[in-house]
């Protein structure tokens, strides 16, 4: 680079800001001092120009449309990895060999049942309860079992709370579609491993036997893997401003799961679904709903499209849309909902409101014809993504608490409202 700073001409002063150049190449200007050597802050509404912070984790390049989990491209884990694999590579950074994955592996078998009495807890939801507002709760409320982790971040302890939490969350989720459904609650089985284990305490029943299809475990394995991380996203900058006030790991991930159930982020795989139904039911071929997204007063957007980062065909999306037609196949299933999930995609990318935005299918497009296809309802379609996403929560609250300059995170604003009010009494207002 020229040089590494950044000049910046205000009010006649020439300021010299330091440029930050990341490992892919990305640049920054460092603007930690521009406050206070300016008395100006920045402004970034949806922080969509702004970087809050370093990290080792996952890469992106929009553009192109590259994903990597700590350097290891998305398509090639997707192919030969596993997700409890990826799981130890996002949070302790390196693949794990055959000893370390058996010490993980094992952990998580023994961390996996929850505490009896929290059946008290799923039993004080209505059964309309949204499996969101259900997993969130039961996130906080499980770490009350744990009474270290009030102590704070403690290195010693950590893998085995992220054990607990990573094989936990899948015990609620399943525990509370088994509630909302009416249904005896499965505990898992010790011989089963984490996504097999998920779908037997989803789908098996106490007084039959039950037969886990491979694909379905293959199939369900990999959209957990594919959810795994993303960079800074809503629900990741949550868990990580959260855990930046040195709140819990189990406190900061229930933040991201909130943050996450919004329709505009891991929400949307339930409304693309959603959408998909009405057209079909509409008997429309697309078309209609497509001129609906475009018109701003619509108050539609053609789900599962479009990303803040992507601005090419999200990766992920591509290797789902592959495997919808193999696990389809394999489950002998004929959804009328992919095909016109195909015809919706071939028809935005080649209208020119969509084109000339840079609107591709994101991760949610395709992903809810795979959850379909192995039998999960559509309300826990977000359930399903934040299961995935765990372990990159849990990743980017080790890597907050584990840099000792981490500051807590506080951004400014530029006030808008009302200036100097006097108060006036009631009788007079
Ligand atoms: C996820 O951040 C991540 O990494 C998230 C995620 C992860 O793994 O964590 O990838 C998971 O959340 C994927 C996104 C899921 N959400 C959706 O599919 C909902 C539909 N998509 C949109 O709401 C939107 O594209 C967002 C929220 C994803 C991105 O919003 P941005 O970056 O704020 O973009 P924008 O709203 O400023 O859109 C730019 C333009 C606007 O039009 P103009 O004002 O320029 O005329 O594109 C339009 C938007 O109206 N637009 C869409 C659209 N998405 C954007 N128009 C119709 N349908 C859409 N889906």
């Amino acid at each position: 680079m020229a040089n590494n700073t950044a000049k910046l001409d205000l009010d006649g002063k020439i300021y010299e800001l330091p440029l930050i150049v990341g490992s892919e190449n990305e640049k920054a200007i460092d603007i930690a001092s521009l406050r206070a050597q300016t008395n100006h802050i920045t402004f970034d509404d949806g922080y969509g120009n702004t970087g809050s912070c370093k990290s080792e984790i996952t890469f992106i390049d929009g553009d192109l449309g590259i994903l990597r989990y700590r350097g290891y491209p998305i398509e090639e884990l997707a192919e030969k990895s596993s997700f409890i694999e990826v799981s130890y590579l996002l949070i302790w950074g390196h693949l794990p060999n055959k000893a370390e994955l058996t010490e993980f592996s094992n952990l998580l078998s023994q961390e996996q049942t929850i505490h009896a009495n929290m059946k008290h807890h799923f039993e004080g939801f209505p059964s309309t309860a949204h499996p969101m507002a259900i997993l969130s709760s039961m996130i906080n409320a499980v770490s009350a079992y744990y009474p270290e982790l009030l102590e704070g971040y403690n290195p010693a302890h950590f893998k085995l709370q992220a054990a607990r939490l990573i094989s936990q969350v899948r015990s609620i989720a399943a525990f509370s579609y088994r509630q909302s459904h009416g249904l005896p609650i499965i505990y898992p089985k010790k011989s089963l491993k984490y996504t097999p284990n998920f779908i037997h305490m989803m789908f098996s029943e106490p007084y039959d036997e039950f037969v886990i299809d491979p694909a379905v475990t293959k199939a369900l394995d990999l959209i957990f893997l594919l959810h795994a991380d993303h960079e800074q996203n809503c629900s990741t900058s949550t868990v990580r401003m959260v855990g930046s006030s040195r709140a819990n790991l189990f406190a900061s991930t229930a933040a991201g799961v909130c943050a996450l159930w919004g329709p505009l982020h891991g929400g949307a795989n339930q409304a693309v679904i959603e959408m998909l139904l009405e057209i079909h039911a509409s008997g429309d071929d697309g078309r209609k709903f497509i001129e609906a997204a475009k018109d701003k007063n619509s108050g539609k957007k053609l789900m599962g499209f479009g990303h803040r980062v992507y601005k090419n065909y999200d990766p992920r999306a591509m290797i789902i849309k592959k495997a919808c037609d193999d696990v389809l196949k394999a489950l002998k299933i004929n959804d009328p909902l992919l095909d016109i999930a195909k015809h919706l995609e071939t028809a935005a990318l080649s209208d020119p409101y969509f084109v000339e935005r840079k609107l591709y299918p994101n991760v949610d497009f395709y992903s809810g014809i795979i959850m379909r296809a192995i039998g999960i309802p559509v309300e826990m379609f977000t359930v399903i993504f934040a299961i995935g996403r765990m372990p990159g929560w849990i990743a980017n609250y080790k890597e907050v608490s584990d840099n000792q300059g981490t500051r807590i995170y506080r951004p400014r604003q530029i006030y808008t409202g009302p200036i100097n009010q006097k108060y006036i009494p009631i009788d007079q207002r």
